[in-house]
Protein backbone atom coordinates (compact mmCIF):
# COMPACT_ATOMS: atom_id res chain seq x y z
CA UNK A 1 0.00 0.00 0.00
CA UNK A 2 1.85 3.36 -0.60
CA UNK A 3 0.64 6.05 1.39
CA UNK A 4 0.19 9.79 -0.11
CA UNK A 5 1.61 12.93 1.37
CA UNK A 6 1.25 16.57 1.38
CA UNK A 7 3.85 18.22 2.46
CA UNK A 8 3.81 21.88 3.90
CA UNK A 9 6.48 23.43 4.60
CA UNK A 10 7.62 26.69 5.90
CA UNK A 11 11.23 27.72 3.71
CA UNK A 12 10.27 26.56 -0.06
CA UNK A 13 14.25 25.38 0.52
CA UNK A 14 13.28 22.91 3.05
CA UNK A 15 9.82 21.84 0.94
CA UNK A 16 12.40 20.64 -1.25
CA UNK A 17 14.42 18.63 0.79
CA UNK A 18 11.12 16.80 2.10
CA UNK A 19 10.05 16.20 -1.53
CA UNK A 20 13.09 14.95 -2.26
CA UNK A 21 12.90 12.62 1.05
CA UNK A 22 9.44 10.90 -0.18
CA UNK A 23 10.89 10.26 -3.53
CA UNK A 24 14.07 8.67 -2.40
CA UNK A 25 13.12 6.73 0.36
CA UNK A 26 10.19 4.82 -2.04
CA UNK A 27 8.25 4.88 1.05
CA UNK A 28 5.50 7.23 -0.45
CA UNK A 29 3.81 9.12 -3.22
CA UNK A 30 3.54 12.70 -3.46
CA UNK A 31 0.35 14.53 -3.58
CA UNK A 32 1.44 18.16 -2.90
CA UNK A 33 3.95 20.83 -1.83
CA UNK A 34 2.61 23.59 -0.21
CA UNK A 35 3.39 26.80 1.89
CA UNK A 36 2.05 26.23 5.96
CA UNK A 37 -0.15 28.90 5.30
CA UNK A 38 -2.26 27.27 2.90
CA UNK A 39 -2.88 24.32 5.30
CA UNK A 40 -6.00 22.77 5.01
CA UNK A 41 -8.54 23.50 7.52
CA UNK A 42 -10.24 19.70 7.22
CA UNK A 43 -9.92 16.28 5.94
CA UNK A 44 -7.53 15.62 3.85
CA UNK A 45 -8.51 14.59 0.31
CA UNK A 46 -7.08 11.25 -0.48
CA UNK A 47 -4.10 12.53 1.51
CA UNK A 48 -2.65 9.57 3.90
CA UNK A 49 -0.11 11.69 5.42
CA UNK A 50 0.66 15.39 6.37
CA UNK A 51 4.48 15.98 6.60
CA UNK A 52 5.18 19.59 7.97
CA UNK A 53 8.00 21.77 8.47
CA UNK A 54 7.34 22.83 12.17
CA UNK A 55 7.74 26.54 12.35
CA UNK A 56 8.21 27.66 16.73
CA UNK A 57 6.39 30.13 18.04
CA UNK A 58 3.42 29.93 15.83
CA UNK A 59 0.28 28.84 18.35
CA UNK A 60 -1.96 28.74 15.05
CA UNK A 61 -0.21 25.87 13.74
CA UNK A 62 -0.29 24.45 16.98
CA UNK A 63 -3.36 24.79 17.40
CA UNK A 64 -4.03 23.31 13.63
CA UNK A 65 -1.96 20.31 14.80
CA UNK A 66 -4.11 19.70 17.96
CA UNK A 67 -7.54 20.09 16.09
CA UNK A 68 -6.31 17.88 13.13
CA UNK A 69 -4.57 14.90 15.28
CA UNK A 70 -7.77 14.90 17.30
CA UNK A 71 -9.24 13.37 15.21
CA UNK A 72 -9.25 9.92 14.06
CA UNK A 73 -10.17 10.15 10.09
CA UNK A 74 -8.03 12.88 9.09
CA UNK A 75 -4.53 12.24 7.87
CA UNK A 76 -1.42 11.09 10.20
CA UNK A 77 0.99 14.22 10.74
CA UNK A 78 4.72 13.52 10.51
CA UNK A 79 6.79 16.77 12.42
CA UNK A 80 10.11 17.87 10.56
CA UNK A 81 12.37 20.24 13.25
CA UNK A 82 15.15 22.09 12.86
CA UNK A 83 16.77 20.11 15.77
CA UNK A 84 14.47 17.78 18.37
CA UNK A 85 14.52 17.70 22.36
CA UNK A 86 13.53 15.11 24.61
CA UNK A 87 11.09 17.86 25.68
CA UNK A 88 9.76 18.63 22.46
CA UNK A 89 9.21 15.08 20.90
CA UNK A 90 7.03 14.44 24.14
CA UNK A 91 5.09 17.38 23.53
CA UNK A 92 4.32 16.81 20.38
CA UNK A 93 3.52 12.89 20.25
CA UNK A 94 0.82 13.98 22.80
CA UNK A 95 -0.45 16.45 20.53
CA UNK A 96 -1.31 13.56 18.35
CA UNK A 97 1.62 13.94 16.14
CA UNK A 98 2.69 9.88 14.91
CA UNK A 99 6.64 11.15 13.98
CA UNK A 100 8.74 13.58 14.78
CA UNK A 101 11.94 14.33 12.73
CA UNK A 102 14.86 16.62 12.32
CA UNK A 103 16.50 18.05 9.53
CA UNK A 104 18.38 16.46 7.28
CA UNK A 105 16.03 13.33 7.10
CA UNK A 106 17.57 10.29 5.99
CA UNK A 107 15.41 8.03 3.62
CA UNK A 108 16.15 4.72 6.08
CA UNK A 109 14.34 6.60 8.97
CA UNK A 110 11.51 7.81 6.90
CA UNK A 111 10.85 4.50 5.83
CA UNK A 112 10.97 3.34 9.24
CA UNK A 113 8.63 5.88 10.10
CA UNK A 114 6.28 4.81 7.05
CA UNK A 115 6.36 1.17 8.23
CA UNK A 116 5.56 2.37 11.74
CA UNK A 117 2.42 4.28 10.59
CA UNK A 118 1.32 1.12 8.76
CA UNK A 119 1.66 -1.14 11.62
CA UNK A 120 -0.18 1.26 13.64
CA UNK A 121 -3.35 1.93 11.21
CA UNK A 122 -3.39 -2.69 10.99
CA UNK A 123 -2.95 -1.94 15.00
CA UNK A 124 -6.44 -0.44 14.80
CA UNK A 125 -8.08 -3.94 13.94
CA UNK A 126 -9.02 -6.18 16.91
CA UNK A 127 -5.75 -8.22 17.90
CA UNK A 128 -7.97 -11.39 16.87
CA UNK A 129 -8.52 -12.29 20.98
CA UNK A 130 -6.57 -11.47 24.28
CA UNK A 131 -3.41 -10.66 24.19
CA UNK A 132 -0.53 -13.93 25.09
CA UNK A 133 2.64 -13.77 26.34
CA UNK A 134 4.69 -16.64 25.70
CA UNK A 135 7.54 -16.20 27.78
CA UNK A 136 11.11 -18.26 26.29
CA UNK A 137 14.05 -19.36 28.55
CA UNK A 138 16.79 -21.25 27.51
CA UNK A 139 18.35 -24.07 29.32
CA UNK A 140 21.51 -22.87 29.03
CA UNK A 141 22.83 -19.86 26.59
CA UNK A 142 23.46 -21.05 23.32
CA UNK A 143 20.76 -23.63 23.02
CA UNK A 144 18.89 -21.84 20.06
CA UNK A 145 16.28 -19.92 22.40
CA UNK A 146 16.58 -16.44 20.43
CA UNK A 147 16.96 -18.07 16.85
CA UNK A 148 13.11 -20.13 17.56
CA UNK A 149 11.36 -17.30 19.19
CA UNK A 150 12.49 -14.98 15.94
CA UNK A 151 11.44 -17.57 13.64
CA UNK A 152 8.11 -18.58 15.55
CA UNK A 153 7.33 -14.65 15.85
CA UNK A 154 7.70 -14.68 12.31
CA UNK A 155 5.31 -17.83 11.76
CA UNK A 156 2.43 -15.88 14.12
CA UNK A 157 3.17 -12.35 12.05
CA UNK A 158 2.04 -14.42 9.16
CA UNK A 159 -1.73 -15.40 9.72
CA UNK A 160 -2.21 -11.78 10.09
CA UNK A 161 -4.40 -13.18 13.17
CA UNK A 162 -3.36 -9.69 15.02
CA UNK A 163 0.46 -8.02 15.87
CA UNK A 164 2.95 -10.26 17.35
CA UNK A 165 6.29 -8.10 19.52
CA UNK A 166 9.02 -9.44 20.05
CA UNK A 167 10.72 -8.37 23.82
CA UNK A 168 14.05 -8.87 24.49
CA UNK A 169 14.62 -9.75 28.35
CA UNK A 170 17.71 -11.34 27.52
CA UNK A 171 19.15 -8.13 29.28
CA UNK A 172 23.04 -8.86 28.92
CA UNK A 173 23.25 -10.12 25.21
CA UNK A 174 20.36 -8.17 23.72
CA UNK A 175 20.65 -10.75 20.53
CA UNK A 176 17.30 -10.79 18.61
CA UNK A 177 18.57 -7.42 16.83
CA UNK A 178 20.81 -10.09 14.82
CA UNK A 179 18.11 -12.15 13.76
CA UNK A 180 16.23 -9.52 11.94
CA UNK A 181 19.33 -7.41 10.81
CA UNK A 182 17.99 -4.46 12.17
CA UNK A 183 19.38 -1.01 13.44
CA UNK A 184 17.66 0.39 16.60
CA UNK A 185 18.06 3.29 17.97
CA UNK A 186 15.17 2.89 20.95
CA UNK A 187 15.46 -0.21 23.55
CA UNK A 188 13.54 -1.19 26.53
CA UNK A 189 15.62 1.27 28.26
CA UNK A 190 13.98 4.26 26.60
CA UNK A 191 10.87 2.77 27.61
CA UNK A 192 12.06 2.80 31.13
CA UNK A 193 12.98 6.31 31.12
CA UNK A 194 9.64 7.35 30.36
CA UNK A 195 7.65 4.80 32.15
CA UNK A 196 5.40 6.89 33.87
CA UNK A 197 4.23 8.93 30.61
CA UNK A 198 4.08 6.00 28.55
CA UNK A 199 1.10 5.88 26.02
CA UNK A 200 0.50 3.95 22.82
CA UNK A 201 1.36 6.40 20.79
CA UNK A 202 5.01 7.22 22.39
CA UNK A 203 5.15 3.06 22.78
CA UNK A 204 4.63 2.61 19.06
CA UNK A 205 7.42 4.89 18.20
CA UNK A 206 10.03 2.86 20.39
CA UNK A 207 9.21 -0.76 18.60
CA UNK A 208 10.77 -1.64 15.76
CA UNK A 209 8.62 -3.04 13.12
CA UNK A 210 9.98 -5.81 10.89
CA UNK A 211 6.58 -6.46 8.96
CA UNK A 212 3.29 -4.89 9.18
CA UNK A 213 2.58 -7.74 11.86
CA UNK A 214 5.59 -8.15 13.09
CA UNK A 215 7.81 -5.96 15.69
CA UNK A 216 10.63 -5.87 18.05
CA UNK A 217 11.42 -4.03 21.39
CA UNK A 218 14.85 -5.12 21.65
CA UNK A 219 17.21 -5.12 24.64
CA UNK A 220 19.11 -2.10 26.07
CA UNK A 221 22.03 -1.56 23.64
CA UNK A 222 25.10 -1.77 26.80
CA UNK A 223 26.03 -3.23 30.16
CA UNK A 224 25.42 -0.10 32.38
CA UNK A 225 21.70 0.31 30.57
CA UNK A 226 20.90 -3.74 31.06
CA UNK A 227 22.21 -4.03 35.21
CA UNK A 228 19.98 -0.69 35.80
CA UNK A 229 16.75 -2.30 35.10
CA UNK A 230 14.93 -3.84 37.81
CA UNK A 231 12.30 -6.75 37.99
CA UNK A 232 9.66 -4.60 38.78
CA UNK A 233 10.48 -1.97 35.73
CA UNK A 234 10.13 -5.10 33.58
CA UNK A 235 6.98 -6.39 35.84
CA UNK A 236 5.38 -2.81 34.82
CA UNK A 237 6.41 -2.92 31.18
CA UNK A 238 4.69 -6.27 30.64
CA UNK A 239 1.59 -6.03 32.08
CA UNK A 240 1.39 -2.21 30.23
CA UNK A 241 1.88 -4.48 26.90
CA UNK A 242 -0.77 -6.69 27.92
CA UNK A 243 -3.30 -4.67 29.36
CA UNK A 244 -2.74 -2.51 26.05
CA UNK A 245 -4.22 -5.49 24.42
CA UNK A 246 -2.59 -4.23 21.06
CA UNK A 247 -0.96 -7.30 19.94
CA UNK A 248 -1.95 -10.81 19.61
CA UNK A 249 1.28 -12.62 20.90
CA UNK A 250 3.99 -10.85 23.17
CA UNK A 251 7.06 -13.36 22.59
CA UNK A 252 9.95 -12.97 25.35
CA UNK A 253 12.99 -13.81 24.95
CA UNK A 254 13.68 -14.23 28.97
CA UNK A 255 17.59 -15.93 28.40
CA UNK A 256 18.78 -18.30 30.52
CA UNK A 257 20.20 -16.79 33.51
CA UNK A 258 18.29 -18.12 37.15
CA UNK A 259 17.61 -14.38 38.33
CA UNK A 260 14.88 -12.01 39.46
CA UNK A 261 14.37 -10.33 36.19
CA UNK A 262 13.77 -13.94 33.92
CA UNK A 263 11.52 -15.01 37.12
CA UNK A 264 9.53 -12.02 36.48
CA UNK A 265 9.16 -12.43 32.46
CA UNK A 266 8.10 -16.32 33.62
CA UNK A 267 5.40 -15.14 36.44
CA UNK A 268 3.57 -12.52 34.20
CA UNK A 269 3.65 -15.25 30.87
CA UNK A 270 0.44 -17.11 29.73
CA UNK A 271 2.41 -19.78 28.24
CA UNK A 272 6.02 -21.06 29.25
CA UNK A 273 8.11 -22.83 26.56
CA UNK A 274 11.60 -24.38 28.02
CA UNK A 275 14.24 -24.78 25.59
CA UNK A 276 16.84 -27.81 25.44
CA UNK A 277 18.98 -29.69 23.41
CA UNK A 278 20.20 -32.80 23.26
CA UNK A 279 23.20 -32.54 25.52
CA UNK A 280 23.91 -34.18 28.68
CA UNK A 281 24.91 -30.52 29.99
CA UNK A 282 22.14 -29.25 28.47
CA UNK A 283 19.71 -32.01 29.99
CA UNK A 284 21.07 -31.80 33.13
CA UNK A 285 20.52 -28.31 33.86
CA UNK A 286 16.90 -28.60 31.92
CA UNK A 287 16.13 -30.51 35.23
CA UNK A 288 17.38 -27.77 37.22
CA UNK A 289 15.03 -26.01 35.88
CA UNK A 290 12.46 -28.40 36.12
CA UNK A 291 12.58 -28.42 40.04
CA UNK A 292 12.86 -24.81 40.19
CA UNK A 293 9.85 -24.35 38.30
CA UNK A 294 8.29 -26.62 40.05
CA UNK A 295 9.49 -25.12 43.24
CA UNK A 296 7.76 -21.54 42.61
CA UNK A 297 4.55 -23.28 41.05
CA UNK A 298 3.99 -20.59 38.88
CA UNK A 299 0.58 -22.64 37.41
CA UNK A 300 1.68 -21.85 33.97
CA UNK A 301 1.07 -24.48 30.92
CA UNK A 302 4.86 -25.60 30.08
CA UNK A 303 6.35 -26.84 26.95
CA UNK A 304 9.66 -28.34 26.35
CA UNK A 305 10.98 -27.94 22.65
CA UNK A 306 14.05 -29.92 22.02
CA UNK A 307 15.88 -28.33 19.34
CA UNK A 308 19.09 -29.45 17.20
CA UNK A 309 17.41 -32.75 17.18
CA UNK A 310 18.93 -35.31 15.22
CA UNK A 311 17.04 -38.19 14.37
CA UNK A 312 19.65 -40.35 13.83
CA UNK A 313 21.35 -39.49 17.46
CA UNK A 314 22.09 -42.66 19.69
CA UNK A 315 20.40 -41.20 22.14
CA UNK A 316 16.18 -42.04 22.05
CA UNK A 317 13.21 -39.36 22.76
CA UNK A 318 12.09 -41.80 25.38
CA UNK A 319 15.37 -41.89 26.85
CA UNK A 320 15.25 -37.78 27.03
CA UNK A 321 11.73 -37.82 28.63
CA UNK A 322 12.34 -40.22 31.09
CA UNK A 323 16.11 -38.35 32.12
CA UNK A 324 13.61 -35.50 32.13
CA UNK A 325 10.97 -37.30 34.06
CA UNK A 326 8.60 -35.12 31.67
CA UNK A 327 7.09 -34.95 28.15
CA UNK A 328 8.96 -33.29 25.01
CA UNK A 329 6.26 -31.36 23.40
CA UNK A 330 8.02 -30.52 20.23
CA UNK A 331 11.40 -31.20 18.66
CA UNK A 332 13.15 -29.50 16.29
CA UNK A 333 15.66 -30.64 13.63
CA UNK A 334 19.17 -29.97 13.67
CA UNK A 335 20.24 -28.50 10.46
CA UNK A 336 23.95 -25.55 11.36
CA UNK A 337 24.02 -24.60 7.79
CA UNK A 338 20.58 -23.41 7.16
CA UNK A 339 20.44 -22.09 10.34
CA UNK A 340 23.36 -20.07 10.17
CA UNK A 341 22.33 -19.21 6.78
CA UNK A 342 19.41 -17.77 8.03
CA UNK A 343 21.05 -16.15 11.30
CA UNK A 344 23.93 -14.04 8.82
CA UNK A 345 20.97 -12.95 6.52
CA UNK A 346 19.09 -11.80 9.76
CA UNK A 347 15.71 -13.17 8.54
CA UNK A 348 13.87 -15.66 9.52
CA UNK A 349 14.59 -19.37 8.26
CA UNK A 350 10.63 -19.11 8.02
CA UNK A 351 10.81 -16.23 5.31
CA UNK A 352 13.55 -17.18 3.62
CA UNK A 353 12.63 -21.07 3.44
CA UNK A 354 9.45 -21.82 4.70
CA UNK A 355 9.29 -25.41 3.71
CA UNK A 356 12.55 -26.39 5.26
CA UNK A 357 11.95 -29.26 7.79
CA UNK A 358 12.74 -27.05 10.87
CA UNK A 359 10.14 -24.74 9.87
CA UNK A 360 7.53 -26.79 9.67
CA UNK A 361 8.14 -28.68 13.04
CA UNK A 362 7.88 -25.38 14.29
CA UNK A 363 4.52 -24.44 12.00
CA UNK A 364 3.11 -27.02 14.43
CA UNK A 365 4.45 -25.75 17.65
CA UNK A 366 2.44 -22.37 16.43
CA UNK A 367 -0.57 -23.89 15.66
CA UNK A 368 -0.89 -25.79 19.13
CA UNK A 369 0.10 -22.01 20.91
CA UNK A 370 -2.90 -20.26 18.78
CA UNK A 371 -5.12 -23.64 19.91
CA UNK A 372 -5.59 -24.87 16.46
CA UNK A 373 -6.36 -28.29 16.26
CA UNK A 374 -4.02 -30.56 15.38
CA UNK A 375 -5.53 -34.55 14.83
CA UNK A 376 -2.04 -35.76 14.40
CA UNK A 377 1.40 -34.31 14.20
CA UNK A 378 2.75 -36.92 12.28
CA UNK A 379 0.68 -35.66 9.39
CA UNK A 380 1.33 -31.50 10.19
CA UNK A 381 4.71 -32.66 9.92
CA UNK A 382 4.64 -33.29 6.37
CA UNK A 383 4.99 -36.74 6.38
CA UNK A 384 1.33 -37.60 6.65
CA UNK A 385 0.95 -38.55 2.90
CA UNK A 386 3.73 -41.65 3.97
CA UNK A 387 1.35 -42.48 6.66
CA UNK A 388 -2.04 -42.33 4.66
CA UNK A 389 -0.38 -44.44 1.96
CA UNK A 390 1.10 -47.31 3.93
CA UNK A 391 -0.48 -46.86 7.66
CA UNK A 392 2.85 -46.76 8.81
CA UNK A 393 5.99 -43.89 9.08
N1 LIG B 1 17.99 -26.24 14.99
C1 LIG B 1 19.29 -25.88 14.96
N2 LIG B 1 20.18 -26.55 14.22
C2 LIG B 1 21.48 -26.19 14.20
N3 LIG B 1 22.00 -25.14 14.85
C3 LIG B 1 21.15 -24.39 15.61
C4 LIG B 1 19.76 -24.72 15.69
N4 LIG B 1 19.18 -23.80 16.48
C5 LIG B 1 20.16 -22.95 16.88
N5 LIG B 1 21.35 -23.31 16.37
C6 LIG B 1 22.66 -22.65 16.60
O1 LIG B 1 22.71 -22.23 17.94
C7 LIG B 1 23.31 -20.96 18.00
C8 LIG B 1 22.77 -20.19 19.20
O2 LIG B 1 21.45 -19.79 18.95
P1 LIG B 1 20.73 -18.68 19.83
O3 LIG B 1 19.32 -18.60 19.35
O4 LIG B 1 21.52 -17.43 19.86
O5 LIG B 1 20.79 -19.39 21.28
P2 LIG B 1 20.31 -18.85 22.69
O6 LIG B 1 19.37 -17.71 22.47
O7 LIG B 1 19.64 -20.02 23.33
O8 LIG B 1 21.56 -18.45 23.42
C9 LIG B 1 23.02 -20.32 16.68
O9 LIG B 1 24.06 -19.47 16.30
C10 LIG B 1 22.89 -21.46 15.73
O10 LIG B 1 24.10 -21.63 15.06
MG1 LIG C 1 19.56 -15.72 23.07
Amino acid sequence: MALHFSVYYHSPANGDLLRQVIDSSGAGLLAEVNDLAQLPVTGGNGTDVFLLEYQEDNPQLDQWIETTATNPQNPAIFLVFPEISTSQLLKALHLGVKECFAFPVGPEEFKEAVNRLLVRTALKAPPGGPTKIISFLGCKGGVGASFLIANLGYLLSREQQGQVLLVDLDLQYGQLVYFFDIKTRHSLSDIIAHLEEMDHAYLQNLVYPYNKFLSLLPGPTNLEEAEAITPEQVGKILSYLKNMQAYRWILVDAGHRMEEITLKALELADNLVLVTVPSVPALANTRKWLDLLHLLDLEVPLEIWLNAWDQNSTLTLSEVSDYLGTEVHGTLPVDVDAVNRSINDGRPLTETEPRHPLCQALQTRADKLAGKEILDEAMASGWGWLKRLTGKV
